[in-house]
């Protein structure tokens, strides 16, 4: 049995470390809109307002060593020994240590000679703070005399900034202290109207802001010399570095318990609200704030709360099986991490800064479909926010910034695949919620005032975009790139100054097209055309129908191999992802499109397309991205081919994409091969958690692949597309409940020794609860479908009354 560092515990929702000294930091996510924080299993991390660069609330430093030191300590000086709750950063022994992440919340219990110190670290429902609740526990029978100090490092807001412009930083920092509140205030004075404080529940008795006071210039956050000498300083920061830090003297009798609430907040006012008097900040926001979080009953309220709006947000989709690691996968883990990547998109991990990325157009529409059964609202904000930033002739900004929601011009568009996405993203939207009324929103195009159409014109256009794009065999035009942001076909670079992503040094006369898109085009082509049909407008389905048909006809003849799909035309029309080629024979994307699709299904391309996956593709951790792995730099492909073999683009186990296999494998009713695929790359069925090395309680984007030195180990992970693609796949397609515009429709595929489970589904306002019955062993094929006793034809459970509960069982 190879070594664990913790366990599930789904009663409580929650995974339970119990050795600090995990292969990589295990992260989770504190807060639900607005106020974010990352919190490693030592406390490591840092805190932001809405948006990771710009309002950066505490300092990380992603490249330091050792990795993950700076968050949110605290140091008990007990006698002469210091030590921290989280075993970081001072790393004294602890007697017992346990971290347990849970829904947006984290909380972190150490001991140490008597004493218990555990720290409930989230977010409350709605409020711009992050609540630290410190109980500390006397456990001897003798009086304890305790030196505790908190500790937090400001960020000069500007992440990016903050790590580069030193000769600026080190002189405009500034704080305020009032009482045991300490304001972060720098730029306030000119064009910030935000602040940051970090306050204590209780008097204290002394403090520190200024960093080199508090840890001495020559030491590091496992010594500072004011916990080692047990005396604050009191410092009062002037520009260099500014933090937050609390002396609080305790005495606990024996057996004595106390609570202490530690709140970390940020402000912001009305221009002409900002001051108090001159030079003094107006506090009446952080006041009222920190009046609502004074004690510790008032903190266990709002804990509640929290706790209950994730009680609502799990209680729409859930599944009991004999299987726990399904169960526990479904019914928490796959969905707290599409609420994460709603939150987050690919913006702030530990592997993503915070500064690189915005909101990625096809990122954010695929995530979607992840989240929209449980907060569709905020769906809906989403999709007109990403349509929004279409341009006119349906091309798309690649990545939009959350704070001012405009087209990030640095990087552009020309990704073909995008506007697609969109498609995709707005169907689920409809099927979910039913709320047609989305599709006559006017949305701007570049966020143009005055430029405005009906969302349902932006589908359309998305739709042509591909047809008014196409190349010499009559497939979509790639443009810089498709979903495989690598596949650079007309980049053509020679310079490492250069960015693979925006660079086109070829692009005039390319022929370079995507197989991908064609299997994308068609599959959610036919959600355009099935939507204009349900909409009564039939010339326009007809007209879209027209180019889909064609589409098919061009990718059976144009895109066939032999024996799987090919992937793409390069720059001068040459195959790629074919026999001919010396290596990137066979790749992942355009066979799990077009399988998708079920292109050439009747005539047998499925079948052989998916064999050929799994000969050439799969591997023990997952199915790799192409074989064989490039080994050398191909310029007329571009960045896929700069990855070492077996690491990202490169032969990697992309894990976004093994559904799309998945899904394929259902179409073609394979529910064996599609459970064994989805259960190599889902974190529950780790079995070597040290070379898995990232958290095993959610997805990675990738696991290196059959030719990489360490095949299996995962990188990047929680912010992934790869969150939303799985629940989608295991809900709809293996167990096969599918919302449509009519009704749930039940279908599943599942493998043949899946005798039996239950889904409790919530749907536009009535609660389904579904039996699945496999007595014969099957993998797909309903054989009887009965709603409330009465037998039903096909496999359309009709929408029932809205408050109303209904039985269906499913007989395969
Ligand atoms: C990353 C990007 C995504 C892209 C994928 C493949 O996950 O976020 O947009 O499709 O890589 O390159
Ligand atoms: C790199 C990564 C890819 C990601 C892209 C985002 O190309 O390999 O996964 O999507 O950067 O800019």
């Amino acid at each position: 049995m190879a070594k664990e560092y913790g366990h599930y515990d789904d009663a409580a929702r929650e995974y339970v470390i119990t050795d600090p000294c995990t292969p990589w930091p295990w992260i989770n996510y504190l807060g639900t809109e607005d106020f974010f924080g990352l919190i490693s299993n030592t406390a490591g991390g840092y805190s932001f307002c809405k948006d990771a660069k710009f309002r950066r609330i505490t300092r990380y430093r992603y490249n330091g060593v050792p990795m993950d030191a700076g968050g949110r300590y605290f140091y008990i000086k007990d006698g002469e020994t210091v030590w921290n709750p989280g075993w970081k950063p001072c790393k004294t022994k602890l007697d017992f240590y346990e971290c347990r992440h849970g829904m947006n919340y984290t909380s972190i219990e150490g001991r140490k000679d008597g004493v218990t110190a555990k720290v409930l670290f989230f977010v409350p429902l709605k409020t711009w703070a992050e609540v630290q609740k410190l109980t500390l526990t006397n456990t001897t029978d003798k009086v304890k005399k305790l030196k505790l100090f908190s500790f937090q490092e400001w960020c000069l807001w500007n992440a990016s900034t903050d790590m580069e412009n030193f000769q600026r930083n080190f002189s405009t920092g500034e704080v305020e202290i009032e009482g045991s509140v300490i304001y972060h205030k720098t730029e306030y004075k000119e064009r910030r109207n935000h602040y940051a404080y970090y306050s204590v529940n209780v008097p204290v008795q002394g403090f520190d802001t200024d960093r080199e006071s508090f840890l001495g210039l020559y030491n590091g956050f496992d010594a500072p010399q004011a916990v080692l000498e047990g005396k604050p300083r009191n410092s009062v920061a002037h520009g260099w570095s500014p933090i937050a830090s609390h002396y609080l003297e305790i005495e606990l009798g024996p057996g004595e318990s106390r609570d202490l609430v530690f709140v970390l907040g940020y402000v912001e006012n009305a221009q002409d609200d900002k001051w108090e008097s001159k030079g003094v900040i107006n506090k009446r926001m952080a006041h009222e704030t920190l009046s609502r979080l004074d004690t510790a009953a008032k903190v266990d309220a709002e804990f509640k709360r929290l706790c209950e709006y994730w009680d609502n947000l799990l209680q729409i989709f859930s599944v009991k099986s004999a299987d726990e690691r399904l169960d526990r996968t479904v019914n928490i883990w796959n969905q707290y991490q599409c609420m994460i990547t709603f939150c987050f998109s690919r913006s702030a991990s530990f592997f993503e800064s915070g500064i690189g990325r915005g909101m990625g157009f096809r990122d954010s529409n695929q995530d979607l479909i992840g989240f929209v059964h449980q907060i569709p609202e905020r769906a809906r904000e989403r999709i007109i926010d990403i349509a929004s930033t279409q341009f006119a002739d349906g091309g798309c900004y690649h990545q939009y910034q959350p704070l001012t929601k405009r087209g990030n011009d640095g990087i552009g568009g020309g990704f073909n695949d995008d506007p697609m996405w969109l498609i995709f993203g707005v169907c689920g939207y409809l099927r979910e919620t039913g709320d047609f009324s989305i599709l006559d929103e006017p949305v701007p195009f570049d966020n143009v005032p005055g430029s405005e159409k009906s969302l349902f014109e932006h589908l359309t256009i998305s739709f042509d975009h591909v047809i008014n794009n196409l190349g010499p065999h009559g497939l979509p035009l790639i443009g810089r790139a498709d979903w495989n942001d690598c596949m650079n076909l007309n980049c053509f670079s020679n310079d490492p100054d250069e960015s693979f992503q925006t660079t086109e040094n070829k692009t005039e006369g390319s022929k370079a097209e995507s197989l991908m898109i064609a299997g994308l085009f068609v599959f959610s082509g036919r959600d355009y055309v099935e939507l204009c049909r349900h909409l009564g407008r039939n010339a326009e389905a007809d007209r879209a129908q027209k180019y889909i048909d064609e589409m098919v006809v061009s990718v059976e003849k144009y895109g066939w191999d032999g024996d799987w799909f090919l992937r793409a035309y390069d720059y001068f029309g040459r195959k790629v992802g074919s026999k001919e080629n010396e290596e990137g024979q066979i790749f992942i994307e355009s066979n799990g499109w077009c399988t998708m699709a079920g292109i050439g299904l009747k005539e047998g391309l499925c079948d052989k397309a998916l064999d050929s996956v799994k000969e050439r593709l799969d591997s023990e951790h997952g199915i790799v991205l192409n074989n064989p792995a490039f080994t050398r730099y191909y310029i007329e492909y571009g960045e896929i081919s700069s990855y070492p073999a077996g690491y990202k683009e490169n032969a990697g186990i992309f894990c976004h994409n093994n559904p799309w296999v998945i899904i394929g494998e259902t179409v073609r009713g394979n529910g064996k091969a599609a459970m064994e695929y989805w259960r190599k790359i889902c974190p529950a069925y780790i079995k070597d958690q040290t070379l898995h090395k990232v958290e095993p309680y959610v997805y990675s984007q990738m696991v290196a692949g059959k030719d990489a030195f360490r095949p299996g180990e995962g990188k990047n992970s929680w912010l992934t597309g790869t969150a939303a693609w799985n629940w989608y796949t295991i809900t709809q397609f293996i167990l096969g409940i599918k919302p449509t515009y009519n009704g749930l429709e039940i279908d599943p595929c599942i493998s043949p020794d899946m005798k039996e489970f239950t889904v409790t589904r919530k749907f536009r306002g009535a609660t389904y609860i579904i039996e699945v019955v496999n007595r014969s062993g099957a993998q797909r094929g309903v054989k009887e479908l009965l709603v409330d006793g009465s037998r039903v034809e096909g496999t359309l459970v009709p929408l029932a009354k809205e408050g109303s509960t209904v039985k269906i069982t499913a007989i395969l």
